[in-house]
């Protein structure tokens, strides 16, 4: 199969790159922003045509969650409008989409794991926009999985393990949240789960939550680092509001994964192995 990753140069763009070897059955092509730009219908219909692609992975996005708090117009055309374009661009040529959203298109103030039909209710702009992106999709309707992932980490781009890193290096003493819980995802893990999404045949648009199991804090994440890389750091338990970010981020951010169990292959890693994994890789 002919497969399309767009935002390639991501970090999970960058985990299917390094697998990509593993699925000789599959021909990939890899792109980021420089070569082809989601928001552009006739580039984006250009390229599938050319290279006569069948399955068109979209790990692109805005993911500037506190940025986009003042650049939302900017964060929309990225995480909502360029998704549509993707879909019709896909519904006319006949390809699937694989697209990625996310944990904050719900609040998290209901605290029980989310299920694929619970109604969204974002409280960020981030959310708001990726939220407008699945809704274009589903407008349009392709052959199309959207996967809702959450707290993406791993060796590629900017992620909170690597900050937790740097942070250990440098202080003896920090401060972290405990009271945002959600489920710390190793975007190696979910890079499986979507190439495994793309050997099924679908019929319409459809979505699945992904997440690495269990559930933890910031807090306990940070824990798990500083004790793992032996840091000589202190983390401190903090309250939400002992550290203002422009986003409000939700606080139960669990997302239930029972429709994609019945699909994968394996069980799904829980966090703390998958973290660990990750930061012998680091
Ligand atoms: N990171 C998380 O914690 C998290 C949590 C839940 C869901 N998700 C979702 O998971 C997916 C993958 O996230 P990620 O962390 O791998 O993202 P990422 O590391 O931020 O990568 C996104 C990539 O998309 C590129 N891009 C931006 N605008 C583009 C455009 N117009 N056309 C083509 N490429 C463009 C970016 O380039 P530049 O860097 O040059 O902008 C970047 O290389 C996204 O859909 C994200 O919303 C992420």
């Amino acid at each position: 199969m002919k497969i399309l990753i767009t935002g390639a140069n991501g970090q999970l763009g960058s985990e299917i790159k390094r697998i990509a070897s593993a699925y000789p059955r599959h021909q990939f092509f890899f792109t980021d922003v420089d070569e082809l730009d989601i928001t552009q219908y006739s580039q984006v219909a250009d390229y599938l045509e050319k290279n006569q692609i069948e399955t068109l992975i979209n790990c692109a996005a805005y993911t500037a969650v506190d940025k986009a708090e003042e650049e939302e117009k900017k964060a929309e055309v990225i995480n909502g409008k360029a998704p549509g374009v993707l879909a019709q661009a896909l519904k006319e040529r006949g390809g699937k989409l694989i697209h990625v959203s996310t944990d904050y298109v719900f609040n998290g103030k209901t605290y029980h794991p989310y299920k694929e039909g619970d109604t969204p209710n974002p409280e960020t702009a981030y959310g708001r926009t990726k939220l407008a992106g699945e809704k274009n999709i589903r407008e349009q309707n392709p052959d199309a999985f959207i996967v809702r992932t959450a707290w993406l980490y791993s060796e590629y781009g900017k992620n909170f393990v690597k900050t937790m890193i740097r942070l250990g290096n440098e202080k003896n003493e920090i401060g972290v949240i405990y009271d945002q819980v959600g489920s710390p995802t190793y975007a190696l893990n979910l890079a499986e789960a979507v190439l495994t999404l793309a050997d099924i045949k679908t019929r319409g648009t459809s979505i699945y939550h992904y997440a690495d199991e269990g559930v933890c804090s910031w807090y306990d994440m940070a824990v798990e680092i500083m004790r793992y890389k032996q840091f000589d750091c202190k983390v401190n338990a903090l309250e939400t509001h002992q550290y203002p970010t422009p986003a409000r981020r939700p606080p139960y951010s669990v997302l239930n994964k029972s429709k994609i169990k019945n699909i994968l292959a394996n069980d799904i890693p829980h966090w703390r192995t998958s973290l660990l994994k990750c930061l012998e890789n680091l």
